[in-house]
């Protein structure tokens, strides 16, 4: 387990921290997203945990915003950012052998604590306002909830169905 690694912080944000964990690579890959996100700034708050997290891909359907959406990790040089038109178009991309798995507050929805995560996600989320469009329930293998009477705000909610992920599959090693 490396406790140290520079090179991956950017930008303003980059501080010797001490005693830093870097999350590992674990097998398969993962990407998250949201659908018709209306602020740019949750898109970069979710790509900024996103590329902390080892995500190999970032993407919006949709979006709703004008402003491009930043971070002052510069996370744009480090994770793509993808951008479909509507969810037909997105689908229609998702990458071989991968499960899409919606994050939502849905009656379909299986606790995130007792989830296993698929080797190769796609984490979709939904918008601020509207949540998770039927279209795209339909389409998920697996629906998440985060336990919770409450929604959360979009990259919170984002942020922590990663860090699960990762907390699961070892990726933090034995701390
Ligand atoms: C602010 S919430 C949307 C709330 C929307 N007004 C509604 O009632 O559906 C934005 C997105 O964050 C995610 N989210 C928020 N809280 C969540 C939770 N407890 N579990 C799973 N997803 C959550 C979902 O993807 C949701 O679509």
């Amino acid at each position: 387990m490396e406790t140290k690694e520079q090179e991956v912080l950017h930008g303003k944000c980059r501080k010797n921290y001490p005693n830093v964990v870097v999350p590992q690579r674990g097998r398969g890959f993962f990407g998250i997203g949201i659908e018709y996100p209306v602020t740019a700034k949750n898109v970069g708050t979710l790509w900024r945990s996103a590329h902390i997290m080892r995500a190999d891909f970032m993407f919006v359907i949709g979006r709703r915003y004008t402003k491009v959406a930043t971070d002052t990790l510069k996370s744009w040089r480090h994770i793509p950012l993808f951008e479909y038109e509507s969810f037909g178009h997105f689908y229609k991309a998702m990458p071989k052998d991968a499960e899409l798995v919606g994050v939502e507050l849905d009656s379909r929805s299986v606790p995130l604590t007792s989830y296993s995560h698929p080797q190769r996600a796609v984490y979709l989320l939904g918008a601020e306002d509207k949540g998770l469009s039927a279209e795209a329930l339909e389409h998920c293998t697996d629906v998440v909830q985060i336990p919770g009477e409450y929604s959360l705000n979009v990259s919170a909610a984002g942020s922590i169905v990663l860090y699960d992920r990762l907390l699961k599959n070892g990726s933090f090693g034995t701390v």
